[in-house]
C-alpha cells in the first residue's frame, strides 16, 4: 500500500554508537546512585535503540516495555495514542528512564509521560534518539535527545514506514520516487 522509494542514509550505524555511548555516560551520571532503573521502551520503534542503550548503562536495570502507537501504516500522526500494552511491572516510588526513538508531533511521550507520571515514580526522565523540533504540536522534550533531525520522514535503526525497513542498521530519510 506504499508508493515506491528509495531511503537516502542520514546518520551512520557508527555515528548513532557513538551517541548512544556519550547518551549513556550522561544517564549513568544522573541516576548513579539508584537501587535499580526501570527502563521502559516504548514498542514498537524503541526497540533497536533500548538494546544498544542499556547494554552501555552500567546500573542495575530493569527492562520493561509499553506498546504505544498513533501513525500505523501512514506518514502522518493520528493525534490520538492508543496503548496496546502496558507495563508488567510496578513504577510506584522506582527510577524510570523512558527510551523512545522519536519525538515528532510530540503526542506519543506527552501521552506516555501522563500515563507515567500519575503512577507516582521517583524520577523520571526521557531520552529520545531523534527529535524533529520544527514538526511539534504540543510542548514536550525529552530531557536528554541524540540528534535533532529536519522534517523528512526516516526509518531505520527501529523506526518503521508501514512497518517496514525497521531492521536497517543506520537512520535514513524515505524519498518517494512519484510525486
Ligand atoms: C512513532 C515513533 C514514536 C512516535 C513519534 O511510533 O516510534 O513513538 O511515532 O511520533 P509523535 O511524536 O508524532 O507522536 P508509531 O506510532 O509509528 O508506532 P511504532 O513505534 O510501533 O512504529
Ligand atoms: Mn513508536
Ligand atoms: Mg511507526
Amino acid at each position: 500500500p506504499t508508493r515506491p522509494y528509495v531511503i537516502d542514509e542520514m546518520i551512520s550505524a557508527k555515528t548513532i554508537a557513538a551517541r548512544v555511548e556519550a547518551l549513556a555516560k550522561e544517564i549513568h551520571d544522573t541516576f548513579r546512585d539508584t537501587d535499580k532503573l526501570v527502563v521502559v521502551g516504548l514498542l514498537r520503534g524503541s526497540f533497536v535503540f533500548i538494546a544498544d542503550m542499556v547494554r552501555e548503562l552500567d546500573l542495575p536495570v530493569e527492562v520493561d516495555f509499553i506498546e504505544a502507537t498513533s501513525y500505523g501504516d501512514s506518514t502522518e500522526s493520528s493525534r490520538e495514542v492508543r496503548i496496546l500494552k502496558d507495563l508488567r511491572g510496578e513504577i510506584h516510588g522506582r527510577d524510570v528512564l523512558v527510551v523512545e526513538d522519536i519525538v515528532d508531533t510530540g503526542y506519543t511521550l506527552q501521552h506516555v509521560v501522563g500515563l507515567l507520571r500519575a503512577r507516582a515514580p521517583k524520577r523520571l526522565k526521557t531520552v529520545a534518539l531523534l527529535d524533529k523540533p520544527t514538526r511539534r504540536e504540543v510542548d514536550i522534550k525529552a530531557d536528554w535527545t541524540g540528534f535533532e533531525i529536519p522534517d523528512e520522514f526516516v526509518v531505520g535503526y527501529g523506526i518503521d514506514y508501514a512497518q517496514r525497513n525497521r531492521n536497517l542498521p543506520f537512520i535514513g530519510a524515505v524519498r518517494f520516487l512519484e510525486p
